[in-house]
C-alpha cells in the first residue's frame, strides 16, 4: 500500500491549525507541524504520536520572518513525500483600520497573505507537475464582510480567497486540489490577539467541529467550504453573479452612465 501523504500545517501549535494536525494523524497521515511555540508543538505531538502512532515532526518557524519562510518553503519544494498543505498560520488585531500602526498592518499582511502565497508558491510547481496533491488555504467570512470592522485582517482573508479561487482555475485542471475554507467566529485564541473575549461574542464555533466540517468539505473536494453558513444556495448565488459579470467586464466603451452622451441626455 502507498503510504499516505505527509501534511505540512502552519500555526498547528494551537487552535484550528491544532485540530488540522490532530484529524489529519488520526487519518493515518505523518504531519510537519509549523509555529513558533515550540513547547506546545512538543506536547501535541507526543500526544499524537501516542494516539494515532504517526510520524510527527516539529519546525519552529516565525512565518513573519524571511529566513524562516524560505526554510519552510525549501521544505515544500523538495520533499516528495509532503502532499497535503495546511496554510492556516494567521492572526488578527485589535482596533480599527486607524487605529492600527502601519508596522502591525504589515506585519498582519507579511503573515496572513505573504507567508501564504509563499508557501502555496514554493509546494505548486510539483504538486503541478505529479499532478496531485492538495492545498487548504484558511480564509474567513470577515473576507465577505467589509460590514464587519475588520478591514485589514478581512482584506487579507479576501485575498486568501480569491488566490484559492485563481490557484483552483490553474491547478484543478492538473490534478491538484485546493481548497478555501472559510470559518466564522471560532472558539481560539485569535480573539485574544484581536482585543476581544470571546465569551462575550455569540455565535461562536467550537474549533473542533469547525475542522470536522471543514474536512467533510475537504473529502467532497468542494473549492469553497463555509462551515457555519446553512444555506448553501446563498454562496453558489453570489458566485453566480459574479461569473455573470465576467462578459459584461469585456467592452471597449464606458459603460452609458459614465459617458457624456449619457450625462447631456440627462440635463437635456
Ligand atoms: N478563530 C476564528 O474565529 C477564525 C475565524 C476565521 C478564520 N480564522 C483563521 O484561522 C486561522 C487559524 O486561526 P486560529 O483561530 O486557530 O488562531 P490562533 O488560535 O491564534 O492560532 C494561530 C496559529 O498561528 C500561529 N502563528 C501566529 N503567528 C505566527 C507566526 N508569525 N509564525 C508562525 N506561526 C504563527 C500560532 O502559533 P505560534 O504562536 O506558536 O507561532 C498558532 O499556531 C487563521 O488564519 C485565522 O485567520 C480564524
Amino acid at each position: 500500500m502507498q503510504p499516505k501523504p505527509t501534511v505540512l500545517i502552519t500555526g498547528a501549535s494551537t487552535g484550528i491549525g491544532a485540530v488540522y494536525a490532530d484529524r489529519f494523524a488520526r487519518r493515518g497521515h505523518p504531519i510537519v507541524m509549523v509555529a513558533r511555540d515550540t513547547e506546545r508543538m512538543r506536547a501535541i505531538a507526543a500526544h499524537l504520536r501516542a494516539e494515532a502512532g504517526v510520524e510527527i515532526e516539529i519546525l519552529k518557524a516565525d512565518l513573519n520572518d524571511l529566513v524562516d519562510v524560505k526554510r519552510i518553503e525549501a521544505r515544500l519544494r523538495d520533499d516528495p513525500s509532503i502532499g497535503i498543505v495546511v496554510n492556516n498560520a494567521g492572526t488578527a488585531l485589535p482596533g480599527t483600520f486607524s487605529e492600527q500602526s502601519s508596522d502591525d498592518v504589515t506585519r498582519l499582511i507579511g503573515l496572513n497573505v505573504t507567508a501564504l502565497t509563499r508557501l502555496a508558491s514554493a509546494v505548486a510547481p510539483r504538486f503541478g507537475r505529479t499532478g496531485q496533491g492538495a492545498i487548504i488555504n484558511i480564509g474567513s467570512v470577515v473576507g465577505l464582510a467589509p460590514e464587519l470592522g475588520m478591514t485589514v485582517y478581512g482584506a487579507t482573508k479576501a485575498f486568501v480567497l480569491f488566490l484559492s479561487q485563481g490557484l483552483h482555475v490553474e491547478l484543478g485542471p492538473k490534478g491538484v486540489y485546493v481548497q478555501a475554507v472559510l470559518p466564522s467566529g471560532t472558539r481560539t485564541e485569535i480573539w485574544q490577539h484581536a482585543g476581544r473575549d470571546v465569551n462575550t461574542i455569540e455565535g461562536m464555533m467550537d474549533v473542533e467541529k469547525l475542522v470536522d466540517a471543514a474536512l467533510v468539505g475537504f473529502d467532497k473536494r468542494e473549492t469553497v467550504t463555509i462551515p457555519p453558513l446553512p444555506d448553501l444556495a446563498q454562496w453558489q448565488q453570489y458566485d453566480a453573479a459574479r461569473t455573470a459579470m465576467l462578459p459584461g467586464f469585456r467592452q471597449s466603451r464606458a459603460a452609458a452612465r459614465y459617458t457624456a452622451m449619457h450625462e447631456g441626455m440627462k440635463t437635456q
